[in-house]
């Protein structure tokens, strides 16, 4: 299985972001997940465009950009504008998911549907054909640092069989509360990315943050 790592960067040190970009890409990170929160669709307020646009200047990493925010559509040109690589949408209030979907498309830019804890896959499996990912939140969208829903696992498992039964190539990424301990429950369940925040960011020294990415890296390889 191809195994990627995104970093969050919502419990980075803000005063010092550029430096949080480059330790992670240094350690072999493969996305790098930027958590937009506007305060309405989630709690927390996090950043906008701007500071997309600011990292862009000095990473080469895949950016692939949460949207945690209501009516996404607004601002889907200015974060692909800002240096987005990939945009993710949710299906929670968003009736029109397939216009958004699209909307992405355009611009020729990768996209991802996203669905919360207590939403059922129904809500993004007509999709599976028209996205390059499907993020199953296992928390409830707003913070770092909250603790992994075991409850979210066989949803990922049902979701990998979806995919399967469809011989699609879509990838499942995984998002909140997590340590190697549930990256390998995740990658089990048939989950293949895997965004990590605090148990990179809670370090302070380098070296500490690229040991815990080096420690998902190495508990996803004893499984293949
Ligand atoms: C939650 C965000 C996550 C989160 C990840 O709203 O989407 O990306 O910050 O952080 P940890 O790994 O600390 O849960
Ligand atoms: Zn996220």
């Amino acid at each position: 299985m191809n195994y990627k790592i995104a970093p969050s960067i919502l419990n980075a040190d803000f005063s010092i972001l550029r430096q949080e970009v480059e330790v992670v890409e240094y350690a072999g990170a493969d996305f790098l997940h930027l958590d937009v929160i506007d305060g309405l669709f989630a709690p927390n307020i996090s950043f906008g465009p701007s500071v997309v646009e600011s990292l862009r200047k000095h990473s080469n990493l895949i950016f692939d950009v949460h949207l945690m925010i209501q009516d996404p559509g607004r601002y889907i040109s200015d974060f692909i504008h800002a240096g987005a690589d990939m945009i993710s949408v949710h299906a929670e209030g968003n009736p029109h998911l397939h216009r958004l979907v699209y909307q992405v498309k355009y611009y020729g830019k990768k996209v991802c549907v996203a669905i919360n804890p207590a939403t059922p896959l129904t809500a993004v499996q007509h999709l599976i054909t028209d996205v390059d990912m499907i993020l199953l939140m296992t928390v409830n969208p707003g913070f770092g640092g909250q603790q992994f829903i075991h409850n979210v696992l066989p949803k990922i498992k049902e979701l990998r069989e979806l995919i399967m039964n469809k011989n699609a190539s879509v990838d499942i990424q995984v998002d909140g509360g997590i340590t190697p301990e549930e990256a390998k429950l995740c990658a089990e369940a048939g989950a293949n990315v895997f965004v990590v925040g605090s148990y990179i960011y809670k370090h302070e020294s380098s070296e500490d943050k690229q040991k815990a990415i080096a420690d998902i890296k190495n508990t996803l390889k004893a499984i293949d």
